[in-house]
């Protein structure tokens, strides 16, 4: 695992940016699985910037998502499909054709959960882009989600119906269920990038990535992943010891 400290959010989002905007370059027709939350904000405005500049062009990539809020589709603001579109794909050339998340809306949730999880075997990701939650999740793999899990319906935990209701008018308005991908799908990328900021997740990235690996935390899994990048800020990382980073970047 490569792992980078970085100052603060900003310089944290510039590195994880270079690296999918170089992995675009490198290979136009890439596919890129691609996350929400706050974390990514940065990221896609730096891969923005780098469109405007015209330095790469999204035109023949293919994307897909981790997850989406069931009840939730295109036309809500909180809806991870409409958060794509304002940060990211109405702002570079990106086919919306060939942009893919699991469909909230769908009335047969298994069946969706099924569908997306045929996509996903088509569609390797070629690079994974993930947050993680101050509970060790990544996508919507909450704690004790089986390491073999693929695409689910998943009962979203107390913790993060919290954390994520400063996205809301308020915390009764956050969907409790959503579809993600499993652990298994994310563990089938080829590369995964994590940026971890913010000292609200310095616990999560310590038992994730110094802790054992271990079902309670969701994250730890990434241990076992040949290719992982791992870019926290100074905030996150301050439960690591220096000695036991392998790359320092400043
Ligand atoms: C989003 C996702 C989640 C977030 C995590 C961190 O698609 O899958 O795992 O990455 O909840 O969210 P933020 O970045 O808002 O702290």
């Amino acid at each position: 695992m490569k792992t980078f400290i970085k100052s603060d959010y900003k310089e944290a989002c510039k590195i994880a940016a270079d690296i999918i905007v170089n992995k675009v370059k490198n290979n136009p027709s890439a596919i890129l699985g691609l996350a929400t939350g706050s974390t990514p904000i940065g990221i896609y405005a730096n891969m923005v910037q780098a469109y405007k500049r015209k330095e790469i062009s999204f035109a023949k990539v293919r994307t897909v998502n981790l997850d989406e809020y069931v009840g939730l589709g295109e036309s809500d603001n909180q809806s991870y499909v409409s958060f794509m579109r304002r940060n990211l794909f109405d702002h570079i050339d990106v086919d919306l054709r060939n942009t893919y998340l699991p469909n909230g809306k769908s009335q047969n949730l298994e069946v969706e959960c099924e569908r997306y999880n045929e996509l996903l075997q088509s569609m390797r990701q070629d690079i994974q882009l993930l947050g993680i939650g101050s509970n060790g999740h990544i996508a919507f793999n909450e704690p004790n989600t089986p390491f073999t899990s693929c695409t689910h319906v998943v009962n979203l935990t107390q913790n993060t119906i919290k954390d994520n209701a400063r996205f809301f008018p308020c915390a009764a308005d956050v969907p409790t269920q959503a579809l993600t991908m499993g652990l298994s799908n994310i563990m089938n990328a080829k590369e995964i990038v994590i940026v971890v900021t913010g000292s609200n997740k310095a616990q999560a990235a310590y038992d994730a990535f110094k802790g054992s690996i271990s079902e309670s935390c969701p994250a730890s899994i990434l241990q076992q992943h040949p290719s992982v990048t791992l870019i926290m800020d100074n905030d996150a990382a301050r439960l690591f010891s220096l000695r036991t980073v392998l790359h320092k970047h400043q």
